[in-house]
């Protein structure tokens, strides 16, 4: 005898408020950083809310993940999941783009973020990284975070859109904020209004960068955009000009607030497991002080990729993304009509108890291979998203966050300054609520 299942269409929509006409539940989606975690313990794995004026449901755990990154991947949209300044301010770039174009786009960006172009970023990261350090000796008084993100975007502007380090960086750092306030605000384009003053930045940015292209394409380099520049497809064709600028500043964009939030987590989890932080520098001794940080020596820190992917998984910086819904769709018995929004949630999976064991002790031999409580295939792991969309650039940020990571705990020791807000914010990336405050040293 077969059941019958009933028709789409029939089913409830899932369970949830809509809060206030029009704002809906957005200021406690923005303000509240237990928001979707509260809500899920009250009405299970998927629920419906309303946010930035659309209907909204918010699906969590890693069978939601993989529904939506994955097995179901046809049903969403990215770019309508995309708010209208993110589309003006970020152009016609990979975060906006799918199908067939976005296949042809990504597979011309990869070149720049895997294998041998990797090898050359090594000598970069590791100088900028050692500048900073030195200059952080120096200070001893520190908030970290802000600093931290002028290392990441200094190493991330240098490679991706060839700025000179020093005053060029920093004239491209203030352009670069004031485009980035620009994404959250209203969208009115005059010259004295946030927006107006986001979207001159934005054109002083593509401009910068059409000139570095040019540049790159009369002498070959092997930056990332050099090797931008150079790439091409089966039938030879290469991103024009205008593609090259608008991708490469999404990438810059979406490839250093996210480490920034990474490494502060490091640094926050490290001062509050000393037993952990040990381990990790008897690791460095180990391998040499003074060996010089190279791809085969960075291979040898088996011990820090642990604590990096338990760091991952504690503080994974985005703590999800946005879909508009194409077709109609059903999870766990609920209907999603077409034209709604919904957010698949990150962290959520993370802290599994099935899957992770006392999910809130940082624990970094859960990622010894003896353990492997990860497994790669079955999205309990999401910090970089999942499916044919999965970060382009996780193996860079991997990368640099571990020459870092190795750095500071080869030449540095931090103590936490007391009677600071440790509460980590989760928008627009993970952050500590006071900055991270430490005092810093030279060993
Ligand atoms: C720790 C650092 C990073 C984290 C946690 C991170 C996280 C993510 C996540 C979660 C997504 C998928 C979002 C979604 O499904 O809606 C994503 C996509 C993306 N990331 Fe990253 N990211 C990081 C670093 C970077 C870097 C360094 C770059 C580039 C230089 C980068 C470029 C991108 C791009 C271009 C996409 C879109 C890929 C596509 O649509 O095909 N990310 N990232």
């Amino acid at each position: 005898m077969t059941i019958e299942q009933p028709a789409t269409s029939a089913l409830p929509l899932p369970p949830g408020t809509s809060g206030l006409p029009w704002i809906g539940e957005t200021i406690a989606f923005l303000t509240d950083p237990d928001f979707a975690n509260k809500r899920r313990q009250q009405y299970g794995e998927i629920f419906r809310t309303h946010l930035v004026g659309r209907p909204t449901v918010v699906m969590s755990g890693a069978a939601a993940n993989k529904f939506i990154l994955a097995t179901n991947f046809d049903k969403f949209s990215w770019r309508d999941g995309w708010p209208d300044n993110f589309k003006e301010l970020l152009g016609a770039s990979l975060f906006l783009q799918e199908g067939a174009e976005h296949q042809r786009n990504r597979k011309l960006l990869m070149p720049a973020f895997h294998g041998k172009a990797l090898t050359n970023y090594v000598t970069t990261m590791t100088e900028i990284t050692d500048r900073y350090l030195t200059k952080w000796e120096q200070i001893s008084d520190l908030t970290w975070f802000p600093e931290l993100k002028n290392l990441t975007f200094e190493i991330a502007s240098v490679l991706l859109i060839g700025s000179e380090p020093g005053a060029e960086t920093t004239e491209l750092s203030r352009l670069f904020t004031e485009l980035t306030n620009g994404l959250f605000t209203i969208p009115l384009n005059w010259s004295y209004t946030t927006y107006g003053r986001a979207i001159a930045a934005r054109d002083k940015l593509l401009a910068h960068i059409e000139q570095v292209v040019l540049e790159r394409q009369q002498q070959p380099s092997q930056d990332a955009l050099g090797l931008l520049v150079q790439s091409q497809d089966e039938e030879g064709n290469r991103l024009s000009v205008a593609e090259l600028k608008v991708q490469a500043l999404l990438l810059l964009f979406a490839g250093h607030e996210t480490t920034t939030s990474l490494v502060a987590s490091l640094c926050l989890a490290l001062a509050q497991h000393p037993e952990i932080l040990a381990t990790a520098r008897a690791e460095q001794e180990r391998i040499g002080r003074d060996t010089p940080i190279s791809i085969e020596s960075l291979k040898q820190m088996t011990y820090l990729d642990r604590v990096l992917r338990e760091v991952e998984r504690m503080y994974p910086p985005v703590g999800g993304g946005f879909r508009g819904v194409v077709t109609e769709f059903e999870f766990n018995g609920y209907r999603v009509p077409k034209g709604w929004q919904v957010l698949y949630r990150i962290p959520e999976a993370h802290f599994d108890p099935e899957v992770y064991p006392e999910p809130n002790s940082f624990d970094p031999e859960r990622f010894n291979p003896d353990r492997y409580e990860y497994k790669p295939s079955d999205y309990t792991f999401a910090t970089y998203g999942g499916g044919s969309r999965i970060c382009i650039g996780m193996a860079f940020a991997q990368m640099e966050l571990k020459i870092i990571a190795a750095m500071l705990l080869r030449r540095n020791c931090w103590e936490l300054v007391p009677n600071q807000n440790l509460t980590l914010d989760p928008i627009p990336t993970l952050h500590p609520r006071d900055g991270l405050k430490v005092k810093f040293y030279k060993l």
